[in-house]
């Protein structure tokens, strides 16, 4: 039994009897808790998530749910698409109106956010990750975290950790360094536990360095709660959990689905040998009951009013998530009064809107891109044909004579639109991409369509990378579409016909080649292992290492108007926690528009660790009115500039100068300034082991060992601080451990002075006195 401090509530387990208690940490169906009258824990209804509701058909069937029937609900734009809007309170009105849905049908969590990094191209969940940057990734994920629970309905957040592919997900394992873990792929979910404390979080079925993530203590239970805090419970991916005693020892609390009581037997029988502690159920039973009470929200409807309400949302928010990535010479937007536009492409007229697979959501209605557009065109003559069919058959009856119309309709046309991208079949959880291709005859009917009439515009509808680089220079105008969710058709053409000035900003790269991603050459691993061995280098901060080309950077996104920056300032805050960095944006164009701006870092010089050129630290969008300058001011917490040192095993700040910029991407950096920061303490404990860099390079220890030097060569030499004269010497030694060293005939510092040495950095260390002076 658990111990009860004198003061603290009276668990829940404690009245339980075992078999009850067991029976609480695993689902009592699909998709629904097991409740506890005894324990005041309501039975909880969960469902996917995350851009929307995956219902459970009203079917009373105790909720076993059939994946591919699901009840109507607003589909929102998936995370690629929202993920390209950076604008976190969007995000959270969005999950505020899923959480109202939820509500109204007595859903008490929603599955979602999914903020797994993009770690390659290829991945086929791709479209339920926002970015393959931590930072947009938990300003997003967390902006629906705190939509979620602020209007009552517990956020899962999924799936952790490390979850970057689908090949091999339920057994491959994550083979990846401490510092890439916690500077990349951990990054997102700490900053989202620590600040919007989600009620639940998803383990993932893969494993991280070997142990599956359902059984890994030191995941689930020292850094989630000891290090960040957690206090919520950690539910399992569905079918992850192998071993149930092991899940639950490490800190899984909940096993979804439920078992039909199978494994809650093998959990009674593990109490009862001895085998597994009694203390570690009725911990998670009492986490399980606190969760169930906050959840049980009372249900809310709010009619069909609410259902207009939310379609109308999801196209504000799809407005907001198109990103136009070229438009050279200034061919969009069209002119909706006037000329002809051919629209070709079956996904003008039969729309990707989402992805596949569990975070399918049944829309309540759907907007057709190509009736958008006849219904803004006031004088324009919008004509339209298929191109080419869908699911993407090169060679299929019909073919020749479709694309022979599109390129016919094109050439008696002013403008063609070509609406190209993936096929539904191409991308899904479950499985990766094996190339980031676009189907062969949709290239081959741009390249038809392009001999007719240069005048043309694409808009891509996919949701992982496509490459652009064969055909982009040759295309005016490039529109990247995502998948918007249900109301994408209607932002789609108001983008096109320049009723919404476009705004989104790719938070991922679009390589030129799938070869160029830095992952390329360990993905998706083999023989059930992924090593990571790109480090920290994912997405463009690999790019920018490498200095390689790309098709179109992280954080690029162009608008009908345009941008000048300047005034950039940086000011360390008063308190020492961060620094404020302010600039002045202006609209130079003549149309009212959204600006991203994004402030990047990097630095400092002779880092002792290989650091990425650039990494995003804060962003901020602006609206202007044409002519229009305002300041924008955003806060880099002195945190964010840290390394993780495994060599310390915490976070450092390295003193030095790191430079900040300010930039309208991560490759348009349009002002640049210099900030001095002071490092952490050295947390290295030296001793006659650290080389003599190291030593040198110690601000308590390098003094010191100056010092020495300079006393035992006092009047030899005057240079170095008594370090050796000659340059290649000094490299020489630099990598030589100290007591190496000492064991040299000519050492100034002899043999057996180390532990001195190290004795008295410790002692001038604890007592702060850090003289940095020789
Ligand atoms: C997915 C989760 C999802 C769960 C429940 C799993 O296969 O990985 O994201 O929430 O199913 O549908």
């Amino acid at each position: 039994m658990t111990q009860q401090h004198p003061s603290s509530p009276p668990s829940p387990a404690a009245g339980l009897p075992l078999a009850e208690k067991a029976s609480l940490t695993s689902g009592a169906g699909d998709f629904v808790t097991q409740g506890s009258e005894a324990a005041g824990a309501p039975a909880v209804s969960m469902s996917d998530g995350p851009h929307g509701l995956r219902l459970p058909k009203e079917s009373g069937d105790g909720g076993q749910v059939d994946l591919h029937s699901a009840a109507p609900a607003t589909c929102f734009p998936p995370a690629v698409a929202l993920g390209s809007s950076w604008n976190p309170e969007l995000a959270e009105e969005v999950a505020g109106a899923i959480a109202a849905e939820a509500a109204e049908h007595g859903v008490g969590v929603v599955l979602g956010p999914g903020i797994n990094i993009k770690r390659s191209p290829l991945c086929g969940r791709n479209f339920e990750y926002f970015s393959e940057d931590p930072l947009v990734s938990s300003e997003l994920g967390g902006a629906m975290v705190r939509g979620l629970q602020n209007a009552g309905v517990g956020a899962a957040l999924k799936h952790y950790a490390a979850n970057n592919q689908e090949t091999d997900r339920m057994r491959v394992s994550a083979d990846i360094d401490e510092r890439p873990l916690r500077e990349i792929y951990l990054r997102a979910f700490e900053r989202i536990v620590r600040r919007d404390r989600p009620w639940s979080v998803m383990a993932s079925y893969n494993g991280v360095n070997g142990v599956p993530v359902s059984e890994h203590t030191r995941l689930l239970t020292d850094i989630l709660r000891g290090e960040w805090g957690f206090d919520g419970i950690v539910m399992s991916d569905w079918g992850a959990v192998r071993d149930r005693v092991a899940a639950l020892r490490a800190g899984l609390d909940l096993q979804m689905p439920g078992t039909g009581g199978r494994t809650d037997r093998e959990v009674v029988a593990a109490v009862e040998s001895g085998a597994l502690d009694e203390a570690v159920l009725d911990r998670a039973v009492d986490r399980l009951v606190a969760f169930a009470r906050r959840t049980a929200v009372p249900v809310r409807p709010t009619g069909s009013a609410g259902a207009d309400d939310r379609h109308r949302l999801a196209g504000r928010a799809a407005d907001q998530c198109v990103v136009l990535l070229r438009n050279e010479p200034a061919l969009l937007p069209l002119d909706p009064a006037a000329g002809s536009v051919a629209v070709i492409g079956e996904l003008a007229r039969t729309p990707r809107f989402q992805g596949a697979g569990s975070s399918q959501v049944t829309p309540t209605r759907l907007d057709v891109p190509l009736a958008g557009l006849r219904e803004l065109a006031t004088g324009a003559e919008v004509r339209f044909a298929a191109g080419y069919a869908l699911p993407g058959a090169d060679e299929g009856e019909g073919d020749k004579e479709r694309a022979d119309e599109a390129v016919r309709l094109a050439a008696e046309s002013d403008t063609a639109v070509l609406f190209l991208g993936l096929p539904a079949q191409d991308e899904s959880e479950g499985f990766d991409r094996d190339h980031i291709e676009l189907p062969t005859a949709q290239t081959e009917l741009l390249d038809r369509v392009l001999a007719v009439n240069p005048r043309v515009v694409v808009v891509l509808s996919n949701g992982g990378v496509v490459r652009t680089a064969p055909w982009q220079d040759r295309v005016p105008a490039l529109v990247e579409g995502w998948l918007l969710g249900q109301a994408g058709g209607g932002a789609l053409a108001r983008v096109l016909f320049g009723a919404v000035n476009p705004s989104g900003k790719l938070a991922e790269t679009v390589p030129l080649r799938l070869e160029d991603a830095p992952s390329h050459l360990s993905f998706p691993g083999e023989e059930g292992r992924a090593r990571y061995g790109e480090g920290v280098f994912v997405g463009y901060r690999g790019y920018d290492a490498r200095r390689c080309e790309v098709a179109f950077p992280f954080g690029h996104g162009l608008s009908y108007t345009t941008y000048g920056y300047r005034d950039l300032r940086v000011a360390e805050n008063e308190d020492g926690t961060g620094f404020r960095v302010r600039l002045t944006v202006t609209n130079t164009g003549s149309v009212a528009g959204r600006e991203i701006v994004q402030v990047y870092s990097g630095g400092p010089a002779g880092s002792r660790v290989l650091r990425p050129v650039r990494e995003l630290r804060a962003f901020a969008s602006v609206f202007l009115e044409p002519g229009e300058s305002r300041e924008v001011a955003v806060e880099v917490a002195r945190h964010d500039l840290a390394y993780y040192s495994e060599r310390v095993g915490g976070w450092r700040v390295e003193g030095g100068t790191y430079r900040v910029e300010a930039g309208a991407s991560s490759r348009d950096i349009r002002a640049t300034a210099e900030v001095d920061v002071t490092g952490d303490p050295s947390g290295l404990r030296l001793t006659g082991r650290n080389t003599l860099a190291e030593w040198l390079g110690h601000p308590v220890g390098g003094p010191l060992l100056a010092e020495r030097f300079a006393r035992a060569r006092a009047g030899t030499d005057r240079e170095g601080q008594g370090a050796p004269a000659d340059p290649v010497m000094r490299r020489f030694l630099a990598d030589v451990p100290l007591d190496v060293i000492c064991e040299f005939p000519q050492s100034p510092v002899p043999p057996g002075t180390v532990a001195e040495l190290s004795a008295e950095v410790e002692a001038r260390t604890a007592a702060g006195r850090e003289r940095q002076e020789v």
